[in-house]
C-alpha cells in the first residue's frame, strides 16, 4: 500500500469570507480503507466534495492516479460516492436504482443483469430485484445505494456518514459488511465519520481533522495510543488530559508529584500536555502509589468497572476488573510506557501535522 492514488495538495476552501480548508495536504492509497474522522463541521463532507469533484477549491490540487483532476466534473472521475442520504429512487424498484447508471452508459441488459444479481450477492440481498424501495429497511436500503454504487465500478467508493441513520445493531453489522467489501473488491474506501468507534474498527488510516485543519494521520493504533496533541487525545476514547511539566527526559511532573515515562526530547521544565488513558491508571494500596485518592464513583459497565478517583484535585477516570467502593482510600499507579506525553498546542487551532507517512 505505498502508491498514491489521490493527492490533495494545499486545498484551501473558503466559504462566505470563512476558511474551511486551510491548506490542507493528504494522501490516500490505493486499497486504502481510509477515515475522516472529526467534530461536526470540521470540514469532512467538504474534504469529500472536492475530492468527488462536487466542488472545486480555492486554492491547491487534486491529483488521481498521477493526473490533476481539480477541475474535472465529477462524472468524468473514477469514483463513486454514497451519501448519508441514501437518495434512492423511490418509484423504481430495487433492480431499477440499482441499473441506473449503467443504463445511462448505455450497457446491454445481460450486462445489466449479471451486474445487479452480482450487486445483490455482494451486499447479502440475493432476491430483493423487484422490491419496492419503501419495503425496505433503513439498512437494507443503504445496501442498496451501496450495490448501486459498486456495479459502476469505481476506483474509489467516498461514504459520507453512510450509517448515520442506522441503529447500533445494524450500524455494526453493516460496519463488518463494508470491511468484507473492500477486500472482496480491492476498492478504495474514503469514508466519513464523527463516530470515533466507527473509524477505530474500520478504517487502515484515520485522519483526524478539527476546524479545517489536521490534527494527526495514523493507523487506530497510533491515534489511539500515541495522540499527537490534546485535542486528538480527547477526541478518540475516553482520557485522562492533565497539565503536565517535563522535568527531564523520562521523568514528568503530574499535579505536584513525579512520573517516571519513556518521552525524551521535551526539554527540561517546559510546560507538556499528558494523556493518560483509563484502563492504564492502576489502583493499588494507598502508601504504595504514586499518588493517593479517593474513589468518589462506581459503575459496573458489563466488562470492567468505571471508577472516578479524585486524587490532587483532580477526578481520575479509571476502567479496571478489580471493583474498589466509593469512598475506599487508594494510591494511583500507572506504568512508565502508559504515560503519553504530548507538545502544548502554540495556538488554538494549530496544525498539527499535514502528511501522513
Ligand atoms: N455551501 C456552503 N456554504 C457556506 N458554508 C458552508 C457550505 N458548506 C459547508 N459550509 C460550512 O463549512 C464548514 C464545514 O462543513 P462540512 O459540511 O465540511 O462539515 P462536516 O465536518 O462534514 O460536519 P458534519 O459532521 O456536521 O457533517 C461548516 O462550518 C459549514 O457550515
Ligand atoms: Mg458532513
Amino acid at each position: 500500500m505505498s502508491n498514491r492514488l489521490i493527492d490533495l495538495q494545499h486545498i484551501t476552501k473558503i466559504f462566505d469570507g470563512e476558511k474551511i480548508l486551510d491548506d490542507l495536504n493528504l494522501y490516500i492509497r490505493e486499497n486504502e480503507f481510509l477515515t475522516l474522522l472529526g467534530p461536526s463541521g470540521c470540514g469532512k463532507t467538504t474534504t469529500l466534495r472536492i475530492i468527488g469533484g462536487f466542488l472545486f477549491p480555492d486554492e491547491g490540487s487534486v491529483i488521481f492516479d498521477g493526473k490533476n483532476i481539480t477541475q474535472l466534473a465529477p462524472n468524468k472521475r473514477q469514483l463513486n460516492t454514497v451519501f448519508q442520504k441514501y437518495a434512492l429512487f423511490p418509484n423504481m424498484n430495487v433492480a431499477e436504482n440499482i441499473a441506473f447508471g449503467l443504463r445511462i452508459k448505455k450497457k446491454s441488459k445481460a450486462y445489466i443483469d449479471d451486474k445487479i444479481k452480482y450487486a445483490l450477492k455482494l451486499v447479502n440481498l440475493d432476491g430483493y430485484e423487484k422490491r419496492k424501495i419503501d419495503a425496505l429497511s433503513g439498512g437494507q436500503q443503504q445496501r442498496i445505494a451501496i450495490a448501486r454504487a459498486i456495479v459502476n465500478e469505481p476506483k474509489v467508493l467516498l461514504l459520507d456518514e453512510p450509517l448515520g441513520a442506522l441503529d447500533l445493531k445494524m450500524r455494526q453489522d453493516m460496519q463488518y459488511e463494508l470491511i468484507r467489501l473492500k477486500n472482496e473488491l480491492g476498492i478504495t474506501f474514503v469514508y466519513v465519520t464523527h463516530d470515533q468507534e466507527e473509524a477505530l474498527t474500520m478504517s487502515d488510516t484515520i485522519v483526524v481533522m478539527n476546524g479545517g485543519y489536521i490534527q494527526q494521520i495514523g493507523t487506530p493504533e497510533d491515534i489511539y495510543n500515541e495522540p499527537q496533541n490534546a485535542f486528538v487525545a480527547d477526541f478518540i476514547g475516553d482520557s485522562n488530559l492533565l497539565g503536565g511539566t517535563m522535568i527531564q527526559d523520562r521523568l514528568v511532573e503530574i499535579l505536584g508529584a513525579k512520573f517516571l515515562c519513556v518521552d525524551e526530547g521535551f526539554g527540561t521544565n517546559n510546560p507538556v500536555d499528558v494523556v493518560i488513558r483509563p484502563e492504564d491508571v492502576e489502583l493499588v494500596k494507598p502508601e504504595v502509589g504514586i499518588i493517593k485518592g479517593r474513589v468518589t464513583s462506581v459503575i459496573f459497565k458489563g466488562v470492567h468497572y468505571e471508577m472516578t478517583v479524585l486524587a490532587n484535585n483532580f477526578e481520575w477516570l479509571v476502567h479496571s476488573t478489580d471493583m474498589y467502593p466509593a469512598d475506599s482510600e487508594v494510591g494511583i499507579f500507572v506504568k512508565p510506557f502508559n504515560i503519553q506525553i504530548m507538545h502544548k498546542p502554540e495556538s488554538e487551532d494549530e496544525k498539527a501535522v499535514d502528511i501522513n507517512e
